[in-house]
């Protein structure tokens, strides 16, 4: 073999140590520059993290803030009316949805389950809460409003919805609990409570209402006098025609007016 052969095997087995030296090195000794990706495929994808920096903007801010007017996917189209009851600072008259059985229904089931434990389930502020308050009689305890009284019964569907949402005086806020599309149902609910309490006879279906000229059954007749029994025999017996009332039996009042008619 030649000499310069020799030198030449020589230096490519010395030469051979160094890339498993450097390989070796990288393992061990840790470093901050991105690594060699000889294959990119996506790998490495630049982008700017959240929270992290970016000197473009002249704040550095790499977030930046929503555009005005920007609407989340998804996300509903803001209504002033719809999510506050209010337009212009003024509580809204009417309901801003669509009023159908189901809505009111839905209203039911939420009402009976968010607002009766203090109004009650017919909304007169007998609810078990409140019951239990004035038994206890321990003060400081403002009843929870009878829904059917005319200060409520003539606020804005917008205020009830406000009340709902963000509590009055000493009533609790229910809008973390309660979505917007429940709050309105339960509104349509309170109005159909309230008309059942101060129904026109307009609202009954034609076939039940109470004809023309109709005439409530005369009273009861009073009851027959109680046997009495004759002095010093056994009492009439069943069946037997009562003897005449001696002059000191009390006889039943006879009715004189018709009893009220129910007023609530
Ligand atoms: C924890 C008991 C409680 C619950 C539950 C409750 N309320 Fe009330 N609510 C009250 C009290 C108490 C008041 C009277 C507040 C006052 O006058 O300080 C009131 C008042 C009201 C009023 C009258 C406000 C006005 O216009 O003067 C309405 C309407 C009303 N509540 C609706 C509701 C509805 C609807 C729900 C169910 C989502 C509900 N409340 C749940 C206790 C409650």
């Amino acid at each position: 073999m030649p000499r310069w052969l020799l030198y030449v095997i020589l230096v490519a087995v010395i030469a051979s140590f160094v890339p498993i030296a450097l390989i070796a090195r990288a393992r061990s000794v840790p470093s901050d520059a991105p690594r060699i990706q000889p294959v990119q495929d996506m790998g490495n994808q630049p982008k700017f993290k959240p929270q992290s920096e970016n000197l473009l903007f002249a704040d550095t801010r790499a977030m930046r803030p929503a555009i005005p007017g920007t609407e989340a996917h998804g996300g509903s189209v803001p209504d002033e009316a719809y999510e506050t009851g209010k337009v212009n600072g003024q509580f809204v008259a009417d309901v801003p949805v669509k009023v159908t059985e189901a809505l009111i229904r839905r209203g039911q089931e939420r009402f009976n389950i968010y607002c009766s434990p203090c109004h009650g389930f017919a909304g007169q502020g007998d609810g078990l809460v409140a019951r239990r308050a004035d038994q206890l009689q321990e003060g400081l305890w403002v009843p929870p409003t009878n829904l059917h009284t005319l200060q409520v019964r003539q606020r804005p569907n917008g205020h009830i919805f406000n009340t709902i949402s963000r509590g009055l005086r000493t009533m609790p806020s229910y809008g973390a609990q309660i979505p917007v599309a429940d709050r309105w149902a339960i509104v349509t609910y309170v109005r159909a409570l309230q008309r059942s309490q101060h129904a026109n006879p307009e609202d009954m279906p034609a076939e039940h209402r109470v004809p023309a000229g109709w005439q409530p059954a005369p009273e009861n007749p009073p009851p027959p006098p109680a046997p009495v029994p004759t002095p010093g025999g056994a009492p009439a017996a069943p069946g037997t025609a009562p003897a005449a009332p001696a002059a000191t039996t009390p006889t039943a009042p006879a009715p004189t007016a018709t009893p009220a008619p129910p007023t609530k």
